[in-house]
């Protein structure tokens, strides 16, 4: 059964995006048939991120609005065949729950395994559309404790107005030199102020970001620290308990 996975936050620039790029990955990895779907109308720059900027041409809201069937919308990712990216339309669209709902039909009937939507920052309107189809949310946060503040909120949003049921979060860019020296929230202090229970952790990782300016998957590197963050995630996606990885 397809699982739709939106991928929110609080503050900016916490990483939804590299999350998104980085699991999506390490899904397809596992086998698995993946559509990612940038949902960050007017901002987006997943296909930046997955090295696919030249392969997008139809965005979500095309499908969404029936203009186009999703097989002739989805670009294929140029090395991890399993993986496919829908983008998000330059300006924000007018959309409907049906719509919506239709594309998640397709994607369920194409034989899609995961639906990973990478939200727009904070709580804007437009990100109804994508909790409307989502089955469960990741809140990605850094361990700053604005940005935590922000995930609760978020997190409390997608549980009380959009009914989200399964919320998890990702401490995303760890510092464990930080944490050691009592400068920074530890995993512990993190999960209480946010109320979520944890599906990951990422460490601060140089390699990410120049990945993320080249469009390289950080997946392709073997020893990687946030590479096997994200390996480790997407086996606990799949119900494996995977212990957390020490920083
Ligand atoms: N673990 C990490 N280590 C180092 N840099 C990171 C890490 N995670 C993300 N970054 C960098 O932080 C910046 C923001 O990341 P990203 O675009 O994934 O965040 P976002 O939450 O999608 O942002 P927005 O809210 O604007 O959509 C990028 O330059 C990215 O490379
Ligand atoms: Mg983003």
């Amino acid at each position: 059964m397809l699982k739709v996975i939106l991928v929110a936050s609080g503050k900016g620039g916490t990483g939804k995006t590299s999350f998104t790029a980085g699991t999506g990955a390490a899904l397809s990895q596992l086998g698995h048939r993946v559509l990612l779907i940038d949902g960050d109308c007017g901002l987006r720059n997943l296909d930046i991120v997955l090295g696919m900027s030249d392969r997008v041409v139809y965005s979500f809201a095309d499908v969404a609005g029936g203009a186009v069937p999703l097989a002739d919308a989805t670009a294929r990712h140029p090395v991890f065949e399993s993986l496919s990216l829908l983008t998000a339309p330059v300006a924000l669209p007018a959309l409907s729950e049906r719509g919506m709902d239709q594309l998640a039909v397709q994607a369920e009937e194409a034989g899609y395994d995961y639906l990973l939507l990478d939200g727009p920052a904070g709580l804007p309107a437009e990100l109804s559309w994508l909790a409307h189809i989502a089955t469960q949310a990741v809140v990605v946060t850094t361990p700053d404790s604005a940005c935590i503040r922000g995930a609760e909120r978020a997190a409390r949003t997608l549980e009380e107005e959009y009914c989200i049921a399964r919320i998890r979060m990702v401490l995303n860019r760890v510092r464990p030199q930080l944490i050691r020296h009592g400068m920074a929230n530890n995993v512990d202090d993190a999960m209480d102020e946010a109320g979520l229970s944890l599906l990951g952790l990422i460490p601060e990782d140089e390699d990410l970001i120049a990945c993320g300016n080249s469009g390289k998957s950080i997946l392709s590197m073997k020893k990687n620290g946030a590479a096997c963050a994200f390996r480790n995630i997407a086996r606990r996606l799949e119900g494996e308990r995977v212990p957390l990885m020490k920083l």
